[in-house]
């Protein structure tokens, strides 16, 4: 059964796209998962990162798609349509031939992405009109909903991973609604903080609208502390606030900083594909990500269990430094 995930923080820069590009590469990569990346940021960063020129309009993005059911123009979504809105992104590598002469080739990351572009954030403006002519003014929070059924039920995904753009608008509660579970990346900042009480309280009502329906939604998985450095204190000393002072789980591992992130983006690949420890960042967030997805509960006891190990022995070592 697909699993849908989105990974949202209205603040901006918080590694929400990196993360969300890495979460596809492993669950496609280590776990062997099929997966599909939908980019629903007008910035379209996801999609250029793996090489989609969204500049070209040859190149089909998912403002036109959803556009066309925001204004009614189309009823339901057809599979048959629906498919020319996938692509499956490449990247550069030099390899060796059958005559052991190296090669410049294109070889697939090894998931899919509905690309996004700059007009998706006219979508969004109608999203308000149609809700403004609506009797209760309501934004319709079903429409990516209905896409992702439509691609639910004609496709065989593991997951479909969705990336948000850097504010708390039509297009975000669309993903959470969407979704099975929240993740939101968060570097280590206070006002990257700040913003998830906000969105913590949007997913919560996604959640229950959800649960209304019948639908096993998660709500917030957790937080997932991005751009982390052990060796800076202040990043140590937020982590323990983001843990003491939130009422939302933190995922067990970090995903570390390194300048690595922007070379990968720079030459056309992936962090994780040029960072070992990148790439074991990311599998241990996919394995949690798994875990919470299965059993939110389990999950949440075993992550305050090994919380409360990290802090005991931080404070013995300060102990024993004092
Ligand atoms: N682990 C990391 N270490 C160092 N730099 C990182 C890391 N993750 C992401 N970055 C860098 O931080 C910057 C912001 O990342 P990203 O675009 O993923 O954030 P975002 O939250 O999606 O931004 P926006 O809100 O604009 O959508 C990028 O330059 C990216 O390369
Ligand atoms: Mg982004």
């Amino acid at each position: 059964m697909t699993k849908v995930i989105c990974l949202g923080n209205q603040k901006g820069g918080c590694a929400k796209t990196s993360d969300c590009l890495n979460i596809a590469y492993s669950f496609a990569n280590t776990k062997g998962y099929k997966v599909l990346l939908i980019d629903l940021d007008s910035q379209g960063s996801a999609s250029l990162n793996v090489g989609i020129n969204v500049a070209d309009e040859n190149i089909n993005t998912i403002d036109e798609l959803l556009g066309a059911y925001v204004k009614k123009e189309i009823t339901s979504f057809d599979w048959e349509d629906v498919q020319n809105f996938i692509y499956t992104p490449t990247y550069l590598t030099r390899k060796r031939n059958g005559n052991n002469k190296w090669e410049t080739v294109q070889e697939p990351f090894g998931f899919d992405i509905i690309p996004s572009a700059l007009p998706l954030s006219l979508v969004e403006l109608q999203m308000a009109l149609v809700a403004s002519q609506n009797t209760n003014g309501k934004i319709n929070l079903y429409y990516l909903d209905d896409l992702i059924q439509c691609i639910k039920e004609n496709a065989d995904y593991d997951y479909i991973i969705i990336d948000t753009p850097p504010a708390l608008g039509s297009l975000s509660m669309n993903a959470m609604m969407a979704s099975d579970g929240v993740i939101v990346p968060s570097n280590l900042d206070i006002m990257s903080f700040r913003g998830i009480q906000s969105f913590k309280e949007s997913a919560d009502y996604v959640q229950s609208l959800a649960k209304q329906r019948g639908r096993d939604h998660r709500g917030i998985l957790g937080i997932l502390l991005s751009l982390y450095s052990e060796r800076r204190s202040v990043d140590k000393a937020l982590e323990e606030y983001v843990h003491e002072f939130y009422p939302t789980p933190t995922f067990q591992h970090q995903i570390r900083e390194s300048s690595d992130a922007k070379r990968a983006n720079a030459e056309g690949v992936l962090f994780a594909q040029i960072n070992k420890k990148a790439k074991e960042d990311f599998d241990l967030v996919c394995d949690e990500i798994e875990f919470a997805l299965n059993d939110k509960e389990g999950w949440e006891k075993k992550t305050e269990e090994v919380w409360q190990e990290i802090k005991k022995s931080r404070e013995e070592s300060k102990g024993a430094n004092a």
